[in-house]
């Protein structure tokens, strides 16, 4: 989750679900990206963010919509890119059921130290670079929390073991 849905997630959502793919993980992992705001609802990402997706090799091309109380309800992580995200996030969670799903994307990050995803909206190309840097960085955390969680659901419990 970003602020409008057409720069930093939607970029997150086309690197994690291109690592998703190429793990055979695609039938197991649902990915969605959303922005606090609906501004730009049904858009593609923003043309910058795209092209430089692009020459990575990611095909940025969800349609940008406004997160919901229901995505809090559906998805088991919701991963925001800046600390106005998280408050604004955490706003949806009027009973406050869903906090600990609630994370800040960067917490995945193990090379870089920055602990938001700066917005690039209003700035210059290097903005996307940096974007799409600490987008990789982080999705490979991702995919290594995912993994870690979809091993400990398949190892077999205590009906797993007398079946054996
Ligand atoms: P995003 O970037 O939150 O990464 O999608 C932005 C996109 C649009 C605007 C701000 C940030 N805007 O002000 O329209």
């Amino acid at each position: 989750v970003c602020l409008g849905n057409i720069c930093r997630s939607p970029a997150a959502e086309g690197v994690m679900r291109a690592m998703i793919t190429k793990e055979g993980l695609a039938d197991r992992v649902g990915i969605r990206s959303a922005g606090t705001a609906g501004w730009h609802a049904g858009k593609l990402p923003d043309q910058r963010m795209r092209s430089a997706g692009q020459n990575r090799g990611y095909d940025l091309s969800s349609r940008a919509r406004q997160v919901s109380e229901d995505d809090l309800r559906d998805y088991d992580l919701v991963l925001v890119m800046d600390q106005q995200n998280l408050r604004d996030v955490r706003s949806y969670d009027r009973e406050s059921q869903f906090g600990s799903k609630i994370r800040l994307f960067c917490e995945f990050c193990t090379d870089h130290s920055e602990t938001e995803v700066p917005d690039p909206y209003y700035g210059g190309e290097q903005g996307f670079e940096l974007v799409l840097d600490l987008l990789e960085d982080g999705c490979r955390g991702v995919l290594r929390h995912i993994r870690s969680t979809l091993a400990a659901t398949d190892s077999p419990g205590i009906r797993g073991s007398d079946a054996q």
